[in-house]
């Protein structure tokens, strides 16, 4: 579907549901993302409400990463169409994989083809100001800073602020 020189992306597939849960649970590295599962049971749910195809506006679609030499599965990519012609993405990776280019490859694959497959126009992502690494990678690809929201997020009971990072089609290079 999506390859890049040391990852290729395919849909999720429920027999993914154990490797998904052993770094999704990691409720330290995942801090900052609205979704922790506690059990095997909640990814099952999340795997099966993927949509059965790809590019359908109000869907997101969830990607797993491949580590090509491997075939492990080395984290997840989420494409929210928000329309027929925007896009949001989120990346998260098993902490094992974290500190090695994999994820601004990967992503740089998916806005690429984003862009210049499916000629979207507007990518943006939604980020806490302390999550520092998902900051640095956004703007290792080019991502601009758009808005900072103050408190504007409920997580785990918490008022959060959210920034907004977004790129257009004429800026990417
Ligand atoms: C967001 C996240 C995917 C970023 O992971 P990451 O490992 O920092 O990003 P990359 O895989 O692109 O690696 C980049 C790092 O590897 C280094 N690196 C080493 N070899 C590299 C190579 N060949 N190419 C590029 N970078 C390389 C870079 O210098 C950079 O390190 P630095 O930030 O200290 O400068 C990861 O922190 C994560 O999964 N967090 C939890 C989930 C989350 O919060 N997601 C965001 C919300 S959607």
């Amino acid at each position: 579907m999506i390859e890049t020189e040391k990852t290729i992306l395919r849909p999720i597939e429920l027999n993914d549901n154990k490797k998904i849960f052993s770094y999704r649970s990691d409720s330290e590295t995942n801090k900052y993302q609205g979704w922790i599962p506690k059990t095997v049971k909640d990814v099952n749910e999340f795997i099966s409400k993927n949509p059965k195809e790809f590019n359908i506006p109000e869907t997101w679609f969830q990607l797993v990463i491949l580590d090509k030499k491997t075939k492990m599965i080395i984290g997840d990519v989420g494409i929210h169409f928000i329309d027929n012609y925007q896009i949001e993405i989120g990346c998260t990776l098993d902490k094992k994989y974290h500190g090695k280019g994999f994820a601004t490859e990967t992503l740089k694959g998916v806005v690429e083809h984003l862009f210049n497959k499916l000629d979207k126009h507007r990518i943006v992502t939604s980020i806490d100001p302390q999550n520092i690494d998902s900051i640095k990678l956004v703007e290792r690809l080019g991502f601009r800073k758009e808005a900072h929201f103050k408190k504007s997020l409920l997580i785990n009971g918490e008022w959060v602020d959210d920034i907004v990072y977004a790129i257009l089609k004429t800026e990417w290079k």
